[in-house]
């Protein structure tokens, strides 16, 4: 990481923060300010601190790293384009046919042998200082607590190494890790994660399961560890492919795991499958706290490290934030892995204010009645892409898929209630918008067609509309109609919430001559003049088969569910960042920060 550094400071204009700062809030939300810039860069704190324990660590802090699309660029050496032709062309390798081809492929087969990982004999840098059992210490480490109702600190940037019981497979995986005291963390390994599939194997056979958690080195591991590899491939044969050369590996000192020689902080141990242990809260990149559920805890047996390592680590919650742009490098790399199920697949966008897993646009060559709806079922039956909740189909005339204003026109003039299939599946373990957990509502829109006809009957001004709104329900507080010209128009109102929304729909049904798509949220920290958290907001809150209506009108219900909904799990908070840290960061010049910004990343609570 020290090389990592003298890098950024050439390559990614790096930040070195001197000014002692707690590692509780202060430098998470530093951090978190930052990477919401346009022109974010990446941080390096030199005087990490922990007021509550009295604590000053001798290890600095490095956040942010992949700061911007340019940093991420420079880390991988190529643009993620680039990465993805590679892929494209290894999975459309065809036997050589006569002399000449065979040539020709030798330099591609050659470039082949990086991609296996190297197992080392001897110790590699990262073992440069061993810690015994003894005098393991957690608290050495300057780990996070980045939100202040979070269950304590937590390794945010932990490459998690775990292989098979029978020792067959490896795995990397970056999961986050709860430090509970001095030798042990929780493992946060979701259900459907390559980590827990193992532990499973562990659990029946009753034996221990050895755990080795890598921290820094090159920044690629912690890109790798959470790439959605299909399960059973080590990561660290993408990273090889993407370095062009091999990973270079050395065995952990407890265990049989082996780690990359050069991360800058090892702590390895087992997890005793018989023993759970709550973790969290913990507030997290969907912009909301998960609840505290039991995941299985690592006793730690000794933690090894470079003679001067870094501490790496990152701040999730409410987007843009760093995940966005290694989201965006996963996304580009990943395009040609999607192409064998679903061929005519010309292109996919992932909005980071969907939180990844909450909306995904696809491009795609439509050949057929129902084309885009096997696209759907596809999705939502592969791998890490059955997560997502909420998908859009377009056809192949269709804008830039990240051109907000552009594509959001297209698929309105194409929205047709017919063609809208909301079903159930597997979602994300973090989603916190279904009855239950892990199964949940989908809800798909075909707009590969063409163009609707029905215009909206009478349009009426915002505030005409509210009038007749407020009329029928006087808790409707504000309304703004968005791309009015459009053939299906977002009215979205705010409201009190005092009953379940779906007595407010029925209510305003006789308004349906002027409306076409209704969105509904809480007054409460929302403003419904900023789309983008608007988006997020309501993509995070809706299970489509509880809260879609189809007609006379769309109604979309984004609002915090509680027992007026029938809804009987706990509803979590949103993450916000601790005025007075902010205050006190911004008195001492550490941010800058106004409230429209405040406001358009939803900082802070407000209710106006
Ligand atoms: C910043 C960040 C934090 C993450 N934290 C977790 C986590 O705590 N638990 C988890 O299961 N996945 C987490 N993920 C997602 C996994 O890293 C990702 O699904 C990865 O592909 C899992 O690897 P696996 O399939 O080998 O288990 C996180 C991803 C990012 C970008």
């Amino acid at each position: 990481m020290n090389d990592v550094i003298e890098w950024l400071k050439i390559n990614g204009n790096l930040k070195i923060i001197d000014a002692p700062l707690d590692v509780e809030l202060e430098i998470p939300h530093v951090a978190y300010v930052e990477v919401k810039k346009d022109d974010s860069r990446p941080l390096l704190f030199t005087h990490p601190i922990n007021k509550a324990k009295n604590i000053t660590y001798d290890i600095p802090v490095l956040m942010n790293i992949f700061a911007n699309k340019a940093l991420t660029e420079k880390i991988f050496g190529k643009h993620p384009d680039t990465v993805a032709q590679g892929i494209d062309k290894l999975l459309k390798m065809k036997p050589p046919k006569g002399f000449m081809e065979k040539i020709k492929i030798i330099p591609e087969l050659f470039a082949l042998k990086n991609v296996f990982p190297k197992r080392l004999k001897g110790k590699g840098e990262c073992q440069q200082i061993i810690i015994p059992k003894s005098d393991v210490d957690l608290d050495k480490l300057p780990i996070l607590k980045t939100w202040e109702e979070d269950g304590g600190p937590f390794i945010t940037m932990g490459q998690v190494y775990t292989q098979s019981l029978d020792g067959s497979m490896q795995n990397l995986g970056m999961y986050r890790l709860q430090q509970y005291d001095k030798n042990h963390l929780g493992m946060h390994w979701q259900i459907h994660k390559d980590a827990s599939h193992f532990f499973d194997q562990y659990q029946k056979a009753g034996k221990k399961m050895p755990v080795t958690i890598g921290i820094g080195g090159d920044p690629l591991y912690i890109w790798c560890g959470q790439a959605p590899m299909p399960h059973g491939m080590f990561e660290m044969l993408l990273y090889g492919f993407v370095r062009g050369k091999n990973a270079q590996l050395v065995k952990s000192i407890t265990n049989d795991i082996y780690i990359p020689k050069d991360v800058d902080i090892v702590i390895e141990g087992f997890v005793d499958p018989s023993k759970m242990h709550i973790e969290g809260p913990f507030g997290d990149h969907t912009g909301y706290y998960t609840l505290k559920e039991p995941y299985p805890i690592m006793e730690v047996e000794t933690i090894t490290m470079k003679t001067k390592p870094v501490f790496q680590a990152t701040v999730v919650g409410k987007p843009p934030l760093e995940d966005k742009y290694m989201g965006w490098a996963t996304e580009r790399i990943f395009l040609p892995m999607l192409k064998p199920m679903a061929p005519d697949l010309i292109d996919y966008y992932m909005p980071e204010n969907g939180v990844f897993h909450n909306l995904i646009l696809g491009k795609m060559k439509t050949l057929y009645k129902g084309h885009a709806q096997q696209f759907m079922h596809a999705f939502w039956g592969v791998g890490q892409m059955s997560f997502v909740k909420h998908a859009i189909f377009v056809n192949q005339d269709a804008p830039e898929l990240e051109d907000a204003q552009a594509i959001t026109e297209y698929i309105l003039n194409r929205l047709d209630p017919k063609k809208i299939l909301i079903t159930q599946g597997i979602i994300d373990a973090l989603d916190h918008s279904a009855n239950e957990t892990l199964v949940g509502g989908k809800l798909g829109i075909d707009c590969t067609g063409d163009m609707v006809v029905e215009n909206i009957e009478t349009p009426l001004k915002d505030e005409v509309l509210l009038e007749k709104m407020q009329e029928i329900d006087g808790n409707i507080l504000e309304l703004k109609q968005y791309f009015m010209q459009t053939k299906n128009p977002i009215c979205l109102i705010s409201v009190h919430k005092t009953q379940s929304i779906q007595n407010i729909i029925t209510k305003l049904k006789p308004l349906k001559e002027h409306i076409k798509v209704l969105v509904i949220v809480d007054k409460i920290n929302n403003d419904i003049n900023e789309p983008y958290m608007l988006l997020w907001r309501v993509v995070n809150n809706i299970d489509a088969q509880r809260d879609i209506v189809k007609e006379p009108f769309i109604a979309i219900d984004g609002t915090n569910k509680s027992q007026l909904d029938g809804f009987t799990r706990e509803w979590p908070g949103d993450t916000f960042c601790t005025k007075d840290v902010l205050d006190n960061l911004q008195a001492k010049g550490l941010i800058d920060i106004n409230d429209a910004f405040i406001k358009k990343f939803g900082l802070l609570p407000f209710n106006n």
